[in-house]
């Protein structure tokens, strides 16, 4: 198992180019079930959750090619995946894949959509909460079908095809809003969706649906309208930026401390999370290719945070943030409302030095003036990142083992940080 070394204390210098949104990526990939004709995706992050779900797609029959290189690219640039589903093979989603990667239980929606029944092993992933799909499963019985759980496994059936209706999610849920789209967009006449997640990944997907034909209004709003249609055709789409790894970048700058400049990135799409970068003491400033992250001795102020949908501060970026705020200059409270296990970082911290407390879903963390390397262990995709911010900021060496996690969400991690001053590298093993 591959594992990282980090040598930290160095200050961040330079630029990073933005990946596309792995969160965006496979839904947009899923989507491909939808037509018959070819779905070309731009700036596909190279994941290993993206290379998961090419061979999950596969299975299905979906025809999965990856264009080459073009002259003037850089090895940053996403690839250019082209997904066609003239022949959907197999409507099955056995255990062995779903298992690997929650987001392929997706697949439900548009194999129930476009072959009217799907049989989907109940997901696996992450390891953060008990994660349930009741709420997946809600709006599709909305729209007619019928569900059946049977040895671990949903089984759907519309033997007359979905049909419109008023979807009501009493909570924010963005799988439960990408499966309600997905089955909406070939469903015979008009579906509301109310409570929909906002979040700029479910509308990539929308904005992606809409060019293959679909009938949507409201996108980025809570409430989405879509009129069914009978069949969706080809399209091209570009995947929009991640905001996560975005986030976690300028997380690091300001820890670590320096000048770095995310390319390509939307601060709109990052706002919450920037907010709070700019309480702590960061300069943030947006120029005209993405935002410019600068800390040079200041001390960092404690900030409290309390996660939330979009366009709250996300989940995803928690784990990093709580590495930062493990150098402030006080105490911070970190709240987590979206997950309830989603705190396994808080002891491969503690390794650095860190002083967190946990009480019910808070952290609370008290900043100490510097943290030591250690060797620690990547729990979850998201914590395993706030394991490089602490290690790139603290003194000494850092080994994080485990690293298969990181691997599943950052596209060259390493290569990145080091082309901003970092001392980090890779041991195959
Ligand atoms: C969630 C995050 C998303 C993040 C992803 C991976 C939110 C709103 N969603 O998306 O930002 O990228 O994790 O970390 O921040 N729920 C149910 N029943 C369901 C589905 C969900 O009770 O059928 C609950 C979940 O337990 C959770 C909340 O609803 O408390 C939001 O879950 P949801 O958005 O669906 O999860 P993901 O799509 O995985």
């Amino acid at each position: 198992m591959d594992r990282i070394r980090i040598v930290g204390g160095t200050q961040l210098h330079g630029s990073i180019p933005i990946s596309g949104a792995k969160n965006a990526a496979l839904p947009l990939m899923i989507a491909s079930l939808l037509t018959p004709e070819t779905l070309v995706l731009e700036n596909v992050p190279r994941l290993s959750d993206v290379r998961m779900l090419k061979r999950i797609l596969g299975n299905h029959g979906v025809d999965v090619t990856v264009a080459g290189k073009r002259a003037g690219e850089s090895t940053e640039d996403g690839e250019v995946v082209r997904l066609n589903a003239a022949d959907i093979v197999d409507t099955v989603a056995p255990y062995e894949l779903v298992s690997q990667m929650r987001a392929s239980f997706w697949v439900v929606a548009p194999l129930l959509g476009r072959m009217r029944q799907a049989k989907v092993s109940l997901p696996g992933g992450c390891a953060i909460g008990t994660r349930p799909v009741d709420l997946l499963l809600m709006a599709l019985e909305r729209l007619g079908a019928s569900i059946e759980i049977d040895a671990g496994y949903v089984i759907a059936k519309a033997p007359d095809g979905l049909k419109g209706a008023e979807i009501d999610f009493p909570k924010v849920t963005v799988g439960g809003t990408h499966t309600a789209l997905m089955a909406a967009v070939l469903a015979k006449g008009k579906t509301v969706i109310r409570n929909a997640a906002r979040e700029p990944e479910v509308s990539d997907l929308a904005e992606c649906l809409v060019k293959m034909g679909a009938k949507i209004t409201g996108i980025g709003t809570s409430t989405l309208e879509i009129e069914g249609v009978e069949g969706l055709h080809g399209a091209t789409h570009r995947v929009l930026p991640d905001r996560i790894e975005a986030g976690t970048y300028a997380f690091a700058a300001a820890m670590a401390g320096g000048d770095v400049t995310l390319e390509g990135i939307q601060p709109i799409h990052l706002q919450a999370a920037l907010d709070k970068l700019v309480q702590s003491g960061t300069e943030v400033i947006a120029t005209n290719t993405g935002i410019r992250i600068r800390r040079n001795g200041t001390p960092i102020k404690p900030v409290d945070v309390t996660t939330e949908a979009f366009p709250g501060f996300p989940t995803d970026l928690q784990a990093q943030f709580m590495a930062l705020m493990t150098r402030a200059d006080g105490t911070a409270h970190i709240t987590e409302t979206i997950f309830e296990n989603r705190f396994m970082h808080v002891q491969e911290l503690a390794r650095f030095g860190a002083k967190i407390r946990l009480d019910g879903d808070m952290a609370i963390v008290e900043g100490t003036g510097s943290l030591k390397g250690a060797p620690v262990m990547a729990t979850d995709l998201r914590a395993s990142v706030s394991l490089v911010i602490a290690a790139l900021a603290a003194e000494g060496e850092t080994m994080i083992n485990r690293v298969y996690h990181l691997d599943r969400g950052f596209e060259g991690l390493e290569s990145k940080l080091s082309r901003c001053g970092a001392k980090i590298d890779r041991i195959r093993g």
